[in-house]
């Protein structure tokens, strides 16, 4: 990653073209687009330094349009920006927030509002380049960091797509979609400097989240490795990593869950509640719904503990940790996992998976895209939670 400030200068007008350079260092023919992009920048920089507005013309390539975009947003230039937007009224544009803002208008006084405030800086990290012969898109990931008035950081880290349109020679902005990787405010009175790897870390464990109901998209399979292998780092007694991870993506075998967990619940239930039968009903439409959420996911991982180990009464701890750095690690690739237990009993979990006697069921976690990201639940106060040295 490189990190761009928000300055006026000739570096910050470079530095998406080094960006550029470095995420596309393997192909030479990009690499000469690039020196000769710098060798343009040069020259930009000294008409600019003239006076000159850096504007869109006719003729620029999609990259140059997209680099022109990033610039004229680092240096809150609202007219150099709005070169490379469409003149057409309809647009749509997905906030980092989640808002739709669905005109020209509205994108600019977007911008207007925001390039009125001077302190902040967004680095930018090209990711991916896709180029028709009229259509075009980039997705790039920007790393905003902002002061508040009390004294805090704001950080927003966000894939955003722009997507354009070329008419009459030159590429224009129609949509801008972001998709929010990380959110926060750094604690305003913390004295302690931590660095981006670490505010990285603990942003990551404070806004995972337990999942309930996710979007089809599926999760590619290099992740649910990277996920799974960033879980069996975790410590377990005597280095015993008693783990199996049994692994469900097969669309039929997760929709025939969906019937069998309907009938073990409504079993136990029937078994254990006094409650009056005339309520099956009900329960039954809650269940239906309920589980249909919770098994929307692409992949669900069962964490299994063999029982058969050198250190048998820890594989309970074992096995929670593992499912805690599983679920740590999804959350750093963007997906929503939960601690499943209740709809999934472990005597008919091992039953329908066939799963041998000697394992033991730690949790049936999903791993997918959130539908929504839910709303952190309230957490104790830290003050309340720790005690030092020894109880009063
Ligand atoms: C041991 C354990 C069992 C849990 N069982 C379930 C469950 O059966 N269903 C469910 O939706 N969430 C379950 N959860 C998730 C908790 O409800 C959740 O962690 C808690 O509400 C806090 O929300 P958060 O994970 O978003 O911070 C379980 C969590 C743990 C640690």
């Amino acid at each position: 990653m490189f990190y761009i400030q928000k300055r006026n200068d000739f570096l910050s007008r470079l530095s998406p073209i080094i960006t550029f350079v470095r995420k596309r260092s393997y192909n030479k023919a990009s690499l000469i687009f690039a020196l000769m992009l710098i060798g343009g920048m040069f020259i930009k920089t000294f008409a600019q330094a003239g006076g000159d507005v850096m504007h869109n013309k006719p003729g620029m390539t999609l990259e140059e349009t997209f680099n022109l975009y990033v610039q004229t947003v680092q240096n809150s230039d609202l007219e150099g920006l709005f070169s490379t937007i469409t003149d057409d009224e309809h647009f749509i544009f997905l906030t980092a927030g989640g808002k739709l803002i669905d005109s020209r208008q509205g994108y600019y006084e977007f911008h207007r509002e925001w390039f009125r405030e001077t302190d902040w800086e967004m680095p930018v990290e090209i990711v991916d380049i896709h180029k028709g012969n009229n259509c075009g898109y980039v997705t790039a990931i920007f790393y905003f960091r902002s002061k508040l008035p009390d004294g805090g950081r704001y950080l927003l880290d966000s894939y955003f797509t722009l997507i354009f349109r070329k008419s009459d020679d030159m590429w224009k902005v129609i949509a801008d979609i972001c998709t929010p990787i990380v959110r926060q405010f750094e604690d305003a009175d913390s004295n302690i400097k931590y660095n981006f790897e670490q505010n990285y870390l603990f942003d990551i464990m404070k806004t995972r989240r337990t999942v309930r109901k996710f979007k089809p998209a599926s999760v590619p399979e290099e992740h649910i490795r990277k996920i799974l292998n960033a879980a069996r780092y975790a410590p377990t007694a005597g280095n015993q990593q008693p783990w199996t991870f049994l692994v469900v993506q097969d669309i039929d075998r997760i929709s025939r869950l969906k019937s069998e967990a309907l009938e073990w619940y409504l079993e136990s239930y029937k078994k254990y509640s006094n409650r009056d039968e005339k309520n099956l009903d009900s329960v039954r439409a809650n269940l239906v719904s309920t589980l249909e959420d919770v098994l929307s996911a692409p992949v669900y991982v069962a964490v299994l503990v063999d029982t058969k180990v050198e250190h048998p009464d820890y594989i309970i701890h074992d096995g929670a940790l593992a499912a805690g750095q599983l679920m740590i690690a999804a959350r750093a690739l963007g997906y929503g996992t939960g601690f499943y237990t209740t709809y999934f009993p472990e005597d008919k979990m091992k039953g329908f998976f066939n799963i041998p006697e000697n394992y033991k069921l730690i949790c049936f976690t999903p791993v997918g895209i959130p539908d929504e990201w839910p709303e952190m639940p309230e957490k104790k106060n830290i003050d309340d939670l720790i005690v030092y040295e020894k109880f009063d």
